[in-house]
């Protein structure tokens, strides 16, 4: 376990409540296994939302709705919600509009990878949530869309389905740390070089949830 479970729990204690829609959203994850970004995380989209002062995020894969609640409880505007699962979709549809939300949300259903090319942007917050060998693919779509400030997020940078030992090494410098890998743990190796190596942005990592990679636009 990358966070102990005892710091977790006091994180999301200290932390945000669920609304009540969120708490229903959670009772739905739990039931059909689904792994949402979690409260932990929610409570650090709601911030980037609110410090951002975001008119529109883009998120690449949004299931049924519960990292976007957390962007529009931070102010956002508007939030793209894209998914391939016609059904999840439909699912956040109805809790958004439960929630007096969804005419803050634009539901994309289809591949994240296509729907990203039909905006030009820009967006004050970016939450790359999908396949994970495609995170770096996402982050060049989506680079030169963001405003200036905004902030490009990405999941499961340390938990979830990938190997943190290899990671852990390959950040450490052994080279064929992910030769025996997954192509998931190779495709957040190869997100954490890019935004890493981009001059133009400023990474930090942050132990919460999954683990959560957040990219500023220095422009
Ligand atoms: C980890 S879940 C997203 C959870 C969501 N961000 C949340 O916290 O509530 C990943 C979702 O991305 C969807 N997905 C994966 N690849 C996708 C793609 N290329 N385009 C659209 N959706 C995709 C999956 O169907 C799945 O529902």
């Amino acid at each position: 376990m990358v966070l102990s479970e005892e710091v977790s729990r006091f994180v999301r204690a200290a932390g945000p409540d669920h609304t009540d829609v969120q708490t229903r959203m959670a009772d739905f994850a739990r039931d059909h296994d689904f792994p949402n970004i979690g409260p932990e995380s929610g409570a650090v989209l709601r911030l980037l939302a609110r410090l951002t002062d975001a008119d529109t995020v883009f998120e690449f894969g949004s299931g049924f709705g519960y990292s976007a609640s957390w962007f529009l409880r931070g102010g956002a505007d508007r939030v793209v919600l894209t998914e391939f699962d016609a059904d999840e979709l439909d699912q956040g549809r109805r809790f958004m509009a439960d929630a007096g939300l969804a005419d803050r949300c634009v539901f994309e259903q289809g591949d994240a990878m296509e729907t990203v090319e039909r905006y030009d942007g820009p967006f004050d917050v970016v939450l790359i949530d999908h396949q994970k060998e495609r995170y770096a693919d996402a982050f060049r779509a989506v680079r030169e869309k963001l405003a200036p400030g905004g902030v490009v997020a990405a999941d499961n940078v340390m938990r979830g389905p990938i190997d943190f030992d290899a990671l852990l090494a390959s950040l450490d410098g052994d080279a064929g740390a992910l030769d025996a890998g997954t192509d998931q743990t190779r495709g957040i190796a190869a997100y954490l070089d890019a935004v890493r190596d981009d001059d133009l942005f400023e990474t930090a990592v942050l132990p919460v949830g999954s683990g959560l990679a957040v990219s500023t636009n220095t422009a």
